[in-house]
């Protein structure tokens, strides 16, 4: 029998324990996190996840400022911005939302964000100190990916864990935290030769590549746990637009220990995680103790 891997009900969990973290470092040490979301231009994607970010943020009892700037924003309006938000001492996390317009240099800009409230984990000191698992704020959805596989298996230690995908911000670092996890870790992409069968080999399949249901259910070993990172808006049979992740849903539900769903799996841990980031770095900021219950 296969398990529906929660993801919305894990991210509810968890934004709990982050607000009761929050209400913690309020009472003991008299301090509010906040957490900035930088938007500019107008992706309708964008608009959505920096207006639940904003809500979430409320929601846990953290302050949320947002600047939302015009498409024609200049680069060195935004470096400007920034420098502010760096500077400013009730800011202790900065998002800058992803894409930006074309015009502007993306990586100049996350890597112009202050290491300690870098709390996408973007920045290239972050990265670094990921991979040679020093403290840093870790990547929101890989963060959410391996809690939900150690929630779901327990220890990790020496399972093939096989990635499809080779982004910066989800195949990689998903390698790394599963490679501190004591997997074997192989990470797949479209010039992998033979993917099905290397996906065979998986006790652990994390897709992550933004292709709609690449992953087919004979791709799958009996008993895999499955991690779906995708999410695609595609027409149903019936003509309908739906959404869908990376892994055909249902056929690996027939032969998998566990698949996350799209919508409701991976996604909610993003922005959970986000608010469990901005929380450790308010205490790394302050020097005070992370509170146990989001560690
Ligand atoms: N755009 C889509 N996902 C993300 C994310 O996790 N962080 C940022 N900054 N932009 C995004």
């Amino acid at each position: 029998m296969s398990t529906v891997i929660d993801g919305k009900a894990f991210a509810a969990g968890l934004r709990e324990r982050v607000a009761q973290a929050v209400k913690i470092i309020g009472s003991q040490n008299g301090i509010k996190p906040g957490l900035a979301v930088v938007l500019a231009g107008e992706d309708p994607a964008s608009q959505v996840y920096v207006r639940n970010k904003g809500k979430q943020t409320a929601e846990v009892g953290m302050n949320s400022f947002e600047h939302k700037l015009p498409m024609d924003t200049s680069e060195r309006e935004l470096l400007a911005l920034v420098a502010r938000l760096n500077n400013d001492a009730a800011v202790n996390g900065i998002l800058v939302q992803l894409p930006l317009p074309t015009h502007i240099d993306e990586s100049k800009v996350i890597n112009s964000i202050r290491v300690d409230k870098d709390v996408d984990g973007f920045h290239v000191e972050n990265v670094g100190k990921l991979f040679i698992g020093e403290d840093s704020l870790v990547p929101c959805t890989p963060a959410g990916c391996l809690m939900l596989l150690k929630d779901h298996i327990g220890d990790l230690t020496g399972k093939n864990a096989v990635i499809v995908g080779r982004s910066n911000i989800v195949g990689k670092p998903v390698s790394v935290l599963l490679l501190r996890e004591h997997c074997t870790v192989t990470i797949a992409h479209s010039r992998t030769r033979d993917l099905p069968a290397v996906c065979r080999q998986a006790d652990i399949v994390v897709a992550a590549v933004g292709v709609p249901e690449l992953v087919k259910g004979d791709w799958i070993k009996s008993g895999a746990v499955v991690i779906d990172v995708g999410i695609s808006r595609v027409k149903g049979k019936d003509g309908k637009s739906k959404l869908v992740g990376d892994v055909d849903y249902a056929a690996a539900m027939e032969v998998a220990d566990g698949v996350t769903p799209v919508p409701g799996g991976v996604g909610p841990m993003t922005i959970a995680c986000l608010l469990r980031n901005a929380v450790i770095a308010t205490c790394r900021q302050h020097g005070i103790e992370i509170p146990s219950v989001i560690t």
